[in-house]
């Protein structure tokens, strides 16, 4: 258990195995698109620690772009509205396309961007997130590559925040605010 600051951080998932799941999602991109590229796209900004990590892991011929959509702001709940922040630097179409996300909540985001990417016509078109919460679904959303699922607790660190704080915790934690 941790405090920062009025917040307390109780370690959910460890680093270590953290590494040691992305190694395993890794491998199973890596036999799925055996002898073709993949095109990694990162929704910013939570993904992008396990986007850094997993690409290093892939053993194949790999690009990366990322897109932003507005997300939660300061509150913990979801506006329900996802709006595109930054657009795709390039062209998808005809490419082996890896949505790669940090959290599945209330599918949403997810489903938005992976609607969008379907009109861009890539060759194929996976989804990958970190951490999967079945139970908040509002859309339904399959994740192809899922590093872990979780119950309905708010988790920060590994990329994943809380008004923009504790994106840089190793660990991924559950964040308990007193003022709720
Ligand atoms: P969705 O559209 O509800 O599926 O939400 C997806 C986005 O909400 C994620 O990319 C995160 O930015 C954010 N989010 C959902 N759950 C959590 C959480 O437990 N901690 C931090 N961010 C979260
Ligand atoms: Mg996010």
């Amino acid at each position: 258990m941790v405090s920062v600051g009025h917040d307390i951080l109780q370690v959910r998932i460890k680093h270590g195995d953290i590494l040691k799941r992305v190694k395993a999602v890794a491998a199973q991109i890596t036999k799925d698109f055996r002898g073709e590229r993949v095109h990694l796209i990162g929704v910013l900004k939570g993904a992008c620690f396990f986007l850094a990590d997993l690409a290093r892991e892939i053993n194949l011929e790999c690009s990366i772009d990322f897109i932003a959509v507005a997300s939660y702001g300061k509150t913990k709940e979801s506006s329900g509205q996802v709006r595109m922040l930054k657009d795709l630097d390039q062209n998808i179409a005809g490419l082996n396309v890896i949505l790669v996300e940090d959290i599945l909540d209330t599918g949403l985001t997810a489903n938005y961007l992976l609607r969008i990417m379907k009109q861009r016509r890539p060759k194929t078109l996976k989804m990958a997130a970190l951490l999967d919460k079945p139970s908040r679904r509002l859309k339904p959303v399959k994740g192809d590559y899922i590093g872990f699922t979780i119950p309905n607790e708010f988790v920060v660190g590994y990329g994943l925040d809380y008004a923009e704080r504790y994106r840089n915790l190793k660990d991924v934690c559950i964040l308990e605010v007193p003022s709720r």
